[in-house]
């Protein structure tokens, strides 16, 4: 048996392909582009690994994403491939709706031509996973209550309205051609490999490099956090027994404004890796302009997928931010070749 991911090289996607394929022993077909997101750095430890194909290909690209399907013949098929950056979407949204809406869609063109001509026990078996986001139902007062499947779409930047778009593609393709379809919308992840555009990250390699630490605006806006394996968890449960159609919400239950992610961060770094001066990380806050459209806070009622699918976070974000700070700590070689190409570009255009 096979399953195809696409976006396997990326933040998510690897954490994923490498949790899969240390749990069973079944072929993973890897597409990804490739773009700066993308690193096989992450998936190193599946070298001679026979299990794991990559194929460098744009989603874009029907004809070939069509041919792999015929060939593997996945049962499983999950799109991680995606432009994921908020601050990048505001610079630069072209990118952003080709991959996320005119990607998904050649992706769900190539799936259609598939399932057509499958047996009908292939088709009870297949399934397609779209990964998406919390981001699609907007921004929360503080007093609201949680985002519940059945919350608005109010998307309200170009990366939150492109994966708003997308997944409404992908309830079409259901809804109309009966592809058997599931979307998880998930809160912010953190963990390893992920890239250092984003907060976490971004925070670790600026405080270690002694650079200032960018907050934007006032630094109470506020995200749920998730450990990205309880993510990886939850997908594997909706694959194994979502119901078809259905959008599962998957929140971390850890709603924690920028700043106190920020000083956590800092009081981590000085009890492990001190700074020889004696002063602290915390020193190098920097408050500084906000972002466009900045989203206040986010929280995710993910009661529907505890209760269908006994699904719940096995870390707590004490627990999974210490693993995250350590991982970051013993995989510097892994920072610094992330950090030497497009990365660096790209701080000079958004924080100049
Ligand atoms: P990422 O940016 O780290 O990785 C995206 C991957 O997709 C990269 O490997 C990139 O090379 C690949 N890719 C981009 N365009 C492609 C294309 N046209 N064809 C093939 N591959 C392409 O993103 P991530 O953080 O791992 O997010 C993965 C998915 O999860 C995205 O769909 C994102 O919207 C969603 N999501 C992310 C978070 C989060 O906190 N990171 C939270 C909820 C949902
Ligand atoms: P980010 O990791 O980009 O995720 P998202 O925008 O998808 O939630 O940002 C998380 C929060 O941190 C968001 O409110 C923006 C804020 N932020 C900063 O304050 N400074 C930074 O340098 C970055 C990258 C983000």
């Amino acid at each position: 048996m096979t399953i195809m991911v696409t976006g396997g090289a990326g933040f998510i996607g690897s954490n994923f392909v490498l949790d899969w394929l240390s749990k069973n022993d079944e072929q993973v077909i890897n597409v990804d582009k490739l773009t700066y997101a993308g690193n096989l750095q992450n998936l190193k430890v599946l070298k001679g690994n026979l299990n794991h194909i990559f194929v460098k290909e744009d989603i874009l690209n029907k004809q070939k994403i069509t041919e792999l399907i015929n060939d593997y013949n996945p049962r499983y098929i999950i799109n991680f491939a995606a432009e994921s950056h908020v601050d990048r979407s505001i610079h630069s949204p072209d990118q952003f709706i080709q991959t996320n809406i005119v990607g998904t869609y050649a992706l769900l063109e190539s799936i259609r031509s598939f399932y057509d001509v499958m047996s009908n026990k292939e088709k009870n078996v297949f399934r397609f996973l779209h990964v998406s986001t919390d981001e699609v139902y907007g921004s929360l007062d503080a007093s609201d209550a949680a985002f519940t499947e059945e919350s608005r779409y109010e998307p309200n930047s170009p990366y939150s309205a492109s994966k708003a778009a997308s997944d409404h593609l992908v309830r079409s393709y259901h809804k109309t051609y009966g592809i058997p379809v599931l979307t998880t919308n998930c809160s912010n992840n953190y963990g390893p490999y992920q890239f250092p555009e984003k907060l976490i990250p971004l925070v670790l390699h600026n405080a270690l490099c002694g650079k200032e630490i960018p907050i934007y605006g006032d630094g109470k806006q506020i995200r749920d956090w998730l450990f990205v394996n309880d993510h990886c968890n939850a997908i594997n449960a909706v694959l194994k027994a979502g119901e078809v159609g259905q959008i599962y919400n998957v929140g971390g239950l850890n709603e924690k404004t920028n700043i106190e992610i920020v000083n956590l961060l800092c009081e981590i770094l000085d009890d492990t890796t001190p700074k020889s001066n004696g002063t602290s990380y915390k020193t190098q806050i920097t408050y500084v302009k906000d972002r466009a459209g900045h989203d206040k806070r986010y929280a995710v009622d993910a009661s529907k997928i505890e209760k269908d699918l006994n699904w719940r976070p096995t870390e707590t974000f004490e627990t999974g931010i210490k693993k995250t700070v350590r991982w970051y700590l013993d995989n510097q070689d892994w920072v610094k070749n992330v950090t030497s190409g497009d990365y660096l570009n790209w701080v000079e255009r958004n924080y100049s």
